[in-house]
């Protein structure tokens, strides 16, 4: 009988064995950024058991980008380089391997899950939020709000990511846009209170092409730019 979950999927120049894809799970479990041996079994487990891709979890575009103190990172090429023990395992089985570019905002500076409390200090490791507008979420520290430059130097870090992911060996990439985090920040009302008009015009003025709407929004052609053998979704 034929499956269509197990038949095979092309998009650009990869080629998936089957459309069983492994969601991004967060480990909290990297060393400031670095991921290690937790991450290689986690990943390599899904890759033994016959998938089509597996996206990495939630990953720092920048240090103070992190959700928790445990995420992981890639602001750097040694934490691009941690990754590819997993990437070439997961390649030695036929499964893709993705990852998830991200930047918490407001929501990150935190401890673990499993930690007696939430918030994580400057001395525990934690850091200042960054955010589109100085609106904290729930009890968190008010966040500081990002100048134009700041936008621009978090667009310059997923550019970064994304270049250092490619030559990691990565097959595709995923902004992270959901949940709360930077990019749905600068789209809520409930975290932005700066105007469009503001934003624009800042980024038109730069001949900025990679944010569009509220300034944020990552464009594919911006990547394109970068990257030919990457496929985002
Ligand atoms: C332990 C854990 C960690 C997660 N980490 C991420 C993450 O890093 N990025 C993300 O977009 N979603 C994350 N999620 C959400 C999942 O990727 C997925 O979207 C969610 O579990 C719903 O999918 P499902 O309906 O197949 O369970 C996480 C979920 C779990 C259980």
């Amino acid at each position: 009988m034929t499956s269509k979950l197990f038949s095979p999927l092309d998009i650009r120049s990869k080629h998936f064995r089957n459309r069983v894809w492994v969601s991004p799970m967060c480990q909290y479990s990297a060393d400031d950024g670095v991921v290690s041996d937790w991450h290689r079994v986690h990943l390599g487990a899904f890759a033994t058991g016959g998938v089509g891709m597996i996206m990495v979890e939630a990953t720092g575009v920048m240090p103070n980008g992190r959700i928790s103190i445990g995420c992981s990172g890639i602001w750097s090429d040694k934490h691009a380089e941690a990754f590819r023990p997993a990437i070439e395992f997961a390649h030695s089985q036929g499964t893709l391997i993705g990852i998830q570019l991200a930047h918490a905002g407001r929501k990150g500076s935190t401890m673990k899950p499993w930690d007696d409390h939430e918030l994580a200090s400057i001395a525990e490791g934690g850091w200042i939020n960054f955010a589109p507008s100085p609106v904290a979420y729930k009890d968190f520290p008010i966040p500081h709000a990002m100048t134009v430059d700041e936008i621009q130097s978090a667009e310059q870090a997923f550019v970064d990511a994304a270049v250092r992911s490619e030559r990691v060996g990565f097959d595709l990439i995923e902004i992270h846009a959901a949940h709360g985090y930077l990019f749905h920040q600068f789209l809520s009302p409930l975290s932005v209170q700066r105007s469009l008009k503001e934003l624009l015009s800042s980024c038109e003025s730069q001949q900025q092409t990679g944010w569009k709407v509220h300034g944020i929004l990552m464009m594919p052609s911006n990547f394109a730019k970068y990257s030919k053998k990457l496929v985002l979704i």
